[in-house]
C-alpha cells in the first residue's frame, strides 16, 4: 500500500473519502507515525482502534475513514470517530491526521466534512474533540477552528503540568 510520501510533489486533486479498507491498515499507521506528533503508545492505540473497527464498528464503536488520492488510491490521511457512550447526540473524533507530504491541501478538511456527514446520517448533532495545548498541536487547534468548531473548555494541567486538555465542539 502506497502512502502520500510516494505521491508527486505539488497540489493534489481533492481526495476521495470513504470507509477505510482492511488493506489500508499499514498505510494508516504509517500516516499516524509520519505526522511526528503521536507517541508510539498513541500509534499503538490507532492500531487497536482500527482492529476494533475491522472486527465490527457497531460493537467496537470505532469508525475509520480514509482519504485517498483519486489517481493512485494512495492513503493521504484518516479519521476515526465513534458515538459517545450514554449520549443520544454526541460523538467523539478520536483521530484525524494527514500525511505530512499531503498537508495543507484539503485532506483533513475533506475527512472532517465526511465525519460530519456520517454523524448527521447517524442522527447525532454534537462532535466532541479532545486535544492538547502543546505547541505541536497548534496546527490541529487552528484546523478545528477553521472547520467551525469552538473551544468549549480548557482544563489546565490535564495531560501533564503545563499540558492542558482543549475540548472543541461542533454542533448542527
Ligand atoms: C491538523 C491536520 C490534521 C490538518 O491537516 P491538513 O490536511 O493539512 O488540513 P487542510 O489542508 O485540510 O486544512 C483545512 C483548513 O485548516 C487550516 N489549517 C490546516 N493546518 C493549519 C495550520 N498548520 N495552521 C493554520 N491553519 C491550518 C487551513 O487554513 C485550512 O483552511 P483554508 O482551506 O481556508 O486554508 C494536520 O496538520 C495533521 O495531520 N497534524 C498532525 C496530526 C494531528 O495533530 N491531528 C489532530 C489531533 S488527533
Amino acid at each position: 500500500m502506497t502512502t502520500a510520501a510516494g505521491e508527486a510533489a505539488g497540489r493534489l486533486a481533492a481526495p476521495e473519502v470513504g470507509a477505510s479498507r482492511p488493506a489500508e491498515r499499514a498505510a494508516i499507521l504509517a500516516v499516524a507515525q509520519n505526522t511526528g506528533v503521536f507517541t508510539p503508545e498513541e500509534v499503538a492505540t490507532v492500531a487497536e482502534l482500527f482492529d476494533g473497527y475491522l472486527a465490527g464498528s457497531q460493537q467496537s464503536g470505532y469508525n475509520f475513514l480514509t482519504a485517498r488520492a483519486v489517481a493512485t488510491g494512495a492513503v493521504l490521511g484518516f479519521a476515526c470517530w465513534g458515538p459517545t457512550s450514554l449520549s443520544r447526540g454526541a460523538a467523539d473524533l478520536y483521530w484525524i491526521a494527514a500525511d505530512p507530504a499531503a498537508q495543507g491541501q484539503g485532506v483533513a478538511a475533506a475527512l472532517f466534512r465526511a465525519v460530519e456527514d456520517a454523524l448527521r446520517t447517524a442522527g447525532r448533532w454534537l462532535l466532541v474533540i479532545w486535544t492538547s495545548s502543546r505547541p505541536e498541536y497548534a496546527p490541529a487547534r487552528a484546523f478545528y477552528l477553521r472547520m467551525g468548531a469552538e473551544l468549549a473548555m480548557q482544563l489546565n494541567d490535564f495531560y501533564d503540568r503545563g499540558d492542558d486538555l482543549c475540548v472543541f465542539v461542533c454542533r448542527w
